[in-house]
């Protein structure tokens, strides 16, 4: 491509996707119109905080769920630990949730209650790493800040044919952005170009007859749209082993609270083994008795391991005494535990069981 027609391109990518946002912008909760005012920074925060890592179709109702309960950042402050944890059950990568309640202390505290209005300010929050302080400012506050999620590099790794296997082609494609970002209005743009990559140029099977930068793609006239953005191999994800440990007397069932570092940390759950430290499935259960076992009835993923669970079920007659700061937690209301999911699929896995 001549380097001067370059400029050119990149003013046409940039005015069709604000023009398709302004028809085709998805209504989301957190969101207000194309062009209309800027949505409240609290509602910008969390949303983007929840969106990491998870798809707008699992966060919309947790979205409204949160700002039903807490609707200012100062009432999220104030929340008791267990009750954030506890909604956020289902979400997974709890450490969002804690950071949460961190920088909601934060802002309240230190702040005064408003959030900072610049990314380099934004990016010294608990819990706010690069993505998120760029979505930040240019969605609640208008700065022209450069956001790359993984929508926008597919997306953008398609129209510049950025062929630099990830994660070393980010910088690549986060230049690329930054060409095509506008001056006004980087929000909106974002926002666009998250919504053509989860609804256009998706990964598999892109819709291309109906994107607006079909003509300026350049994996589009090369013909190989699905080759971008080049991964890196997958690596394939070591198996572990969890045991967790079933009592239940009169209706109710023994809960743990977990420690509060470490993975699901803070959060409600059966006893377990302790398979987060590395015990995998030897370690003794909660009290003495006779217990059977079930092997593997759930297996589950988390981003740097598989972990498949054996479920031990206490058998004893007699009823079992509860040393620990365990809790009973009445059976026929353990939607309300706020259990991880991976803790409800074994809870699941035993109602499933008895009928
Ligand atoms: N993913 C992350 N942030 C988003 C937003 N504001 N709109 C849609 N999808 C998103």
């Amino acid at each position: 491509m001549a380097v001067d027609s370059f400029p050119a391109k990149a003013r046409k990518i940039s005015a069709n996707i604000g023009a398709h946002y302004v028809d085709k912008a998805r209504k989301l909760p957190w969101r207000s119109p194309p062009g209309s005012n800027l949505p409240d920074p609290y509602h910008v925060w969390l949303s983007e905080v929840m969106l990491q890592q998870t798809t707008v179709g699992a966060v919309k109702s947790y979205f409204e769920k949160f700002t039903r309960r807490w609707p200012t950042v100062q009432e999220l402050a104030r929340a008791d630990e267990a009750d954030v944890m506890a909604a956020w059950a289902g979400l997974g990568y709890y450490a969002r949730a804690r950071n949460l309640r961190k920088c909601a202390v934060h802002v309240t505290d230190i702040l005064d209650g408003r959030f900072p209005q610049k990314e380099s300010e934004l990016l010294q929050l608990p819990g706010v790493g690069a993505y998120t302080a760029a979505a930040i400012a240019a969605i609640a506050f208008g700065e022209r800040a450069v956001v790359v999620d993984a929508n926008i590099e597919r997306l953008v790794s398609r129209l510049f044919a950025i062929d630099t296997p990830l994660p070393r082609g980010k910088a690549e494609i986060r230049a690329a952005m930054d060409r095509i970002t506008p001056k006004h209005g980087a929000g909106d743009f974002a926002q666009a170009c998250m919504d053509i990559g989860a609804t256009i140029c998706t990964s598999k099977n892109p819709k291309c007859e109906i994107c607006p930068v079909q003509e300026q793609c350049a994996a589009h006239a090369l013909g190989n749209m699905e080759f971008f953005p080049v991964k890196p191999p997958k690596k394939t994800k070591p198996v572990r082993r969890a045991r967790f440990f079933w009592v239940e007397q009169q209706g109710r069932i023994l809960l743990a609270t977990r420690p509060p570092k470490g993975m699901l940390g803070g959060m409600r759950a059966l006893p377990d083994d302790g398979w987060a430290a590395g015990n995998d499935g030897h370690a003794k259960p909660p009290m003495a008795g006779k217990w059977q076992v079930h092997d593997n009835i759930v297996q589950h993923s988390f981003t740097h391991f598989s972990l498949e669970v054996d479920l031990a079920v206490y058998q004893d007659e007699k009823i079992a005494t509860n040393k620990d700061d365990n809790i009973w937690w009445a059976l026929d209301q353990i939607a309300e535990a706020g259990l991880p999911t991976l803790y409800a699929k074994a809870v699941r896995w035993k109602l499933k069981e008895k009928k």
